[in-house]
């Protein structure tokens, strides 16, 4: 059985202030979720958020991560070191990596490798453009996608991995993906990797992001293939993100 994971992904808002009081708030309705609950913060607040949700059952992640381990790469931060604030995942691949700072896929390959190598699990985001969509090329561009994954590093990497499916046309819109539209890209996704393992296709948990919010959530994660969700704008607000991570 795939559990539910909500993650949020705060993306570049955050100050010590409100990272203070939005995982204060998280932390008070906890006891009411059984979902997995990931919150991925900008690097300067990992050390906060690991020393707030120390002794709680609420995991931190990164949103990106540079492919090399140290060296002369100014600005630049590496797995290990989000790893030395407790974060046990990281997202990989978001698409406003891949437009706004050209990473292409074989980037984001090379990015989920660094990320298993050093022991976090990647969130690796997969979707195509609103264009992809119209000219009924979705599942091509997620199928190169995730091969670009899969050949680097073998679908066993699948057993570590956590796929994110967020249609770019539905990113921060508020046009969200009906619940067929994106329970079949999930299926889509999870035959590819049965193509290559039953098994681990079975075992892999697929998120839906793209405007999910407190109203469409439960919708979206009864799909069958749906097994979550990573939340943008609805994370920043405690209640809301609170009531995603209890429609899992
Ligand atoms: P959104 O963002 O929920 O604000 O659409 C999702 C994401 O970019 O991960």
């Amino acid at each position: 059985m795939r559990k539910t994971i909500v993650a949020g992904n705060w993306k570049m808002n955050a100050s010590k202030e409100s990272v203070d009081s939005l995982i204060k708030d998280i932390l008070s309705g906890m006891h009411e979720v059984s979902s997995d609950v990931i919150v991925c913060a900008p690097f300067p607040y990992l050390s906060q958020v690991e020393a707030l949700i120390s002794n709680s059952n609420l995991m931190l992640g990164a949103q990106n991560l540079n492919v090399n381990s140290k060296g002369a790469f100014t600005g630049e931060v590496s797995a290990n070191m989000i790893k030395d604030f407790g974060a046990q995942h990281v997202i990989v691949g978001h698409s406003e990596r891949r437009s706004l700072y050209g990473e292409s896929s074989a980037i984001v390959a090379e990015k989920t490798k660094a990320s298993i190598d050093a022991g976090l699990t990647p969130i690796l985001c997969v979707g195509e453009s609103l264009e992809d969509r119209e000219s009924g090329d979705t599942e091509i561009v997620v199928a190169e996608q995730l091969n670009a994954v899969i050949s680097l590093l073998g679908i066993e990497a699948f057993n570590g991995i956590i796929v994110a499916y967020e249609p770019v046309w539905a990113i921060g819109t508020g046009l969200t993906a009906t619940p067929e539209q994106a329970q079949s890209v999930h299926l889509f996704i999870r035959n590819l990797l049965a193509a290559s393992d039953e098994s681990i296709a079975k075992n892999t948990s697929i998120l839906y992001g793209g405007s999910m919010n407190a109203s469409n959530a439960a919708d979206l994660i009864s799909c069958p293939d749906i097994d979550g969700g990573l939340i943008g704008g609805a994370a920043l607000k405690a209640a809301d993100f609170l009531q995603i991570c209890k429609a899992g």
